[in-house]
């Protein structure tokens, strides 16, 4: 089906009409603290089903489920670890997602065939009242085009989506900018599947132990079994091989300087704009600046028509583990060490 879509405001008779559409079955773009999602009721198979369609998403890759309330958890899960109260307590309503045992309530189609579903509540105002007002809880996976970065505005998702759903509320640009963090959990202690904001180590503050994914740092082949399928996937990618750099800002810039051409691009931090000759953009110099600048300029690289982009090499500390990830993944794990 084709959609005219409608750009939403956050005013509250269109925040009303958002809730009405996803109440009725149908397929909304929302914002989160994190990045906007494509939301729909994670009850209703066909409306979740849609929600593959609309992104062109393989169908084994299971969709977060959000909640308004920390109340309604216990409709969607069961044997929910008392660990997981004391995380909800110092961390929800926030960018973590939890991977919990679902009730039959969630259909397979929701959880792409698992017994397990993740379960996150936005911090994200209106993405909250959205929820409330549907009476619903939402599925919604990132609002990208499967393979392209996640939209961190209503344009991207407007770019991406125009057509394939009937509306998209405008909610500004995301704060956190990288999805949430995915865990779940295993004997004691908890598994980190996705880092994001809520970093390794504030869950560490939480739980001490906390075991760490393969597929974080590094390539996973397509037939291996990785806890969380989408980790298999090369994903967040522009049209631009993307190529990271470690190594100093000499070597960095001695690199790129040399290597350099007309459809040849540099990501940077904001300190090191002195020592590039060639064309760039920056993701800014702190940790939580790069997060919430990356997807933005990975998809200008794309408007751009970069073909080849160097990247300067983020910390993996705190956030940081998140935008290298990502970065990685964007990458296809291509890393050149200087
Ligand atoms: O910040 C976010 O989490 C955003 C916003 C919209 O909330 N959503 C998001 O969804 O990033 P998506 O579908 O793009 O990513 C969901 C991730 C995937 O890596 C998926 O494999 C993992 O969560 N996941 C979901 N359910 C899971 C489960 N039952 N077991 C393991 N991993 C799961
Ligand atoms: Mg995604």
């Amino acid at each position: 089906m084709s959609y005219e879509t409608k750009l939403l405001t956050s005013e509250r008779c269109d925040i009303e009409l958002a809730a009405r559409l996803l109440a009725n079955g149908e397929v909304v773009g929302i914002p989160t603290e994190t990045v906007y999602g494509l939301a729909a009721d994670a009850t209703n198979e066909i409306a979740v089903s849609n929600i593959f369609k609309a992104k062109g998403r393989p169908q084994d890759n299971p969709l977060i489920v959000h909640l308004s309330d920390l109340c309604d958890l216990e409709k969607y899960v069961k044997n929910v670890p008392e660990i997981a109260y004391k995380l909800a307590e110092r961390f929800w309503p926030g960018p973590l997602t939890m991977v919990l045992q679902k009730k039959d309530i969630i259909p397979y189609v929701t959880s792409a065939g698992l017994d397990t579903v993740g379960i996150r509540i936005p911090v994200h105002k209106t993405a909250r009242e959205i929820i409330r007002l549907s009476g619903k809880a939402l599925a919604a996976p990132s609002a990208n085009l499967s393979g392209s970065p996640s939209p961190t505005t209503a344009l991207h998702v407007y770019n991406d989506m125009r057509g394939r759903i009937p509306a998209i509320v405008d909610g500004g640009s995301c704060g956190v900018g990288v999805e949430s963090t995915v865990i779940s959990f295993e004997g004691d202690g908890i598994r980190l599947l996705r880092p994001g904001y809520i970093s390794l180590e504030l869950l560490q503050e939480v739980c001490g132990t906390v075991y760490h994914d393969k597929g974080i740092t590094e390539a996973v082949s397509e037939n291996e079994k990785v806890l969380s399928p989408g980790m298999k996937y090369k994903h967040y990618s522009p049209k631009a091989n993307i190529t990271i750099i470690k190594g100093n800002i000499e070597q960095f810039s001695d690199y790129v300087n040399k290597n350099h051409n007309e459809n040849t691009y540099s990501l940077i931090f904001d300190s090191d704009k002195a020592y590039i000759k060639g064309k760039y953009l920056t993701y800014g110099d702190s940790s939580e600046e790069q997060a919430k600048k990356l997807f933005f300029v990975l998809r200008e690289f794309d408007e751009l028509g970069a073909k080849q982009v160097y990247v300067r090499c983020p910390s993996s500390i705190g956030v940081g583990l998140a935008v290298y990830n990502r970065l990685l993944r964007a990458a296809g794990f291509e890393v050149i060490k200087l």
